[in-house]
Parts: structure tokens; sequence; C-alpha cells
């Protein structure tokens, strides 16, 4: 059980979903002279400390990018040692996730992971498929761009097959075409280790995020920063492209619209 000093938060105003690019792990372990691999291992805690804290607050939807499609492009060592962590994470976290009523669901190219994660993480998704406490996107293999090139095709070969109108796709079509089709956009997304980018994550989904990046190292972000991003967001207003007086902000930045 994590024990979170909520006292700076508002917890009737926190955000329905929470996007994170945890990033860093690499630099945390060269600064201490360690092999990268040791900086994933440490990141595998801090994902666990975030999915129960996430759990804890109450907040219905988390996606952690955890694998993109450009990091098939590390050495091989590292990505196997990423696949690893990966397999070991879900089948140690389970129990706890059945316990804590946490549904894990896949976003990305599942397809092309080796057998043993793919059969892990599909076991995963089928054993806490009631749970329905908290959703946790783990987005493997993903890519925001391909995310998007995927939804396209589908509706291409719809329109094609004649079973829909070119005129009825909308906003609302292409949000449910694409992989994070089960969740609402996300509020806030969390970038850790200071890079102002997006790397290719949630391109569609992220239209109106509020972005809060810290300096702080993947493995370095626990409970506090946590709390910190989310007190940070609090004071935010979101506007949607509107003047202040019209924005829906009550209505959409915040849970239980
Ligand atoms: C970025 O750090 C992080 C990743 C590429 C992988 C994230 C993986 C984990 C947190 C561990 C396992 C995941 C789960 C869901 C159990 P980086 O290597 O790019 O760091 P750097 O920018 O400092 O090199």
């Amino acid at each position: 059980m994590i024990e979170l000093d909520t006292s700076a938060l508002d917890t009737s105003r926190l955000p329905t979903h929470v996007a994170v690019i945890m990033d860093g792990n690499g630099r945390w372990a060269q600064h201490r002279g360690m092999s990268r691999i040791e900086g994933h291992k440490r990141g595998k805690d801090s994902v666990r400390t975030i999915v129960e804290s996430t759990r804890e607050l109450g907040i219905p939807y988390l996606s952690l990018f955890a694998f993109s499609t450009e990091n098939w492009d590390r050495p091989s060592r590292e990505v196997n040692a990423l696949m690893g962590l990966l397999r070991r994470y879900l089948r140690t976290e389970i129990k706890r996730m059945m316990a804590n009523g946490v549904r894990v669901v896949a976003i990305g190219d599942v397809e092309r992971l080796p057998s043993s994660v793919r059969r892990e993480l599909e076991d995963a998704i089928e054993r806490t498929r009631d749970n329905n406490d908290l959703t946790v996107g783990l987005c493997v293999s993903y890519g925001g761009r391909e995310d998007i090139v995927h939804a396209m095709r589908k509706l291409g070969q719809d329109v094609a097959a004649g079973k829909l109108d070119p005129e009825d796709i909308d906003e609302a079509t292409i949000s449910r075409s694409l992989g994070s089709a089960m969740m609402p956009d996300p509020d806030l997304l969390i970038r850790t280790s200071g890079e102002m980018r997006i790397s290719n994550f949630y391109l569609w989904q992220l239209a109106y995020t509020e972005i809060y990046v810290t300096d702080t190292l993947w493995p370095d972000f626990r409970e506090a920063e946590y709390v910190t991003a989310l007190a940070d967001f609090q004071s935010r207003e979101r506007r949607f492209g509107r003047v202040v007086d019209e924005a829906p902000q009550k209505v959409r930045a915040v849970r239980g619209r």
C-alpha cells in the first residue's frame, strides 16, 4: 500500500486519464556507472509505484509509454532486457492487479513482441478484463503515427466494403479506430527527464492535453513527484481553444464529467 500525501490536491478535481512518457532510465544508470539495464530495472519499480498511486487516487485511466516502435532499433541486449522486464512485471504484478481492481490493456503492435512476452500480456489482459477500478494502457511497440496509419487503413477498408460513408467520418470515428479506443483522451501528460518532445506518443489523443515535464529521471519519479505533477495540473486553466468564460473546464478537465 502506497502512503500518499494528498494534502496539496483537490481530490475532487483529478484528471480522468494520465499518460506518461517514462524517460531517463539510461541516464539514471549512467550517472551511477551502472549499465542501462539497471536503470530499466529501477524504472520498473517506478511503474509499480505510479500504477498503485493512480489506483489509490481513484484516477480511472493510466497510459504508460513502455516501448516505442523506434525502441526496436536499440542494441538487442537492451531490447531483450526490456522484454524480460515487461514479462516479469506482468507475471509478478498480476496478483496485486487482481486485488486492486486493475485492468491491463495493450496498445501497439503486440504482434511484434516475442511470443513469451505476448503470451504473458494476453494472459494478463484476459485475467484482468473484468476489473474496473483502474485501466492501465501499456503502450508497447507503440508509435503515434503508426496508430493513425492503422486507423486510416481500417476506415479505408470499411469505406471500400460499403460499410462506411466517408461523410460519416468525424473525430469520434477516428478516436474509436485508434489503439486507445477504450480510453478518453489524456487530461495530463507527464514526461520525465526534461525532454520537451512528444516522441511519437499519442499524436491524435494529446490535442488538448496539459503537459508536465520534469527533470527528474524516471527511476526517481515516485509518489511525491506524482502528487506535484497533479497539483500543477490543477493549477492550469484549460480553455480548449475557447475564451475563459465558455471553457468547458469543469466538464472535460476533471473526473465525474
Ligand atoms: C526510457 O529511458 C525508457 C524506456 C525506453 C523503457 C521504459 C521501461 C521501463 C520503465 C521498465 C519496464 C516497463 C514496464 C511497463 C514494466 P531511456 O532508456 O530512453 O533513458 P535515456 O533517455 O536516459 O537513455
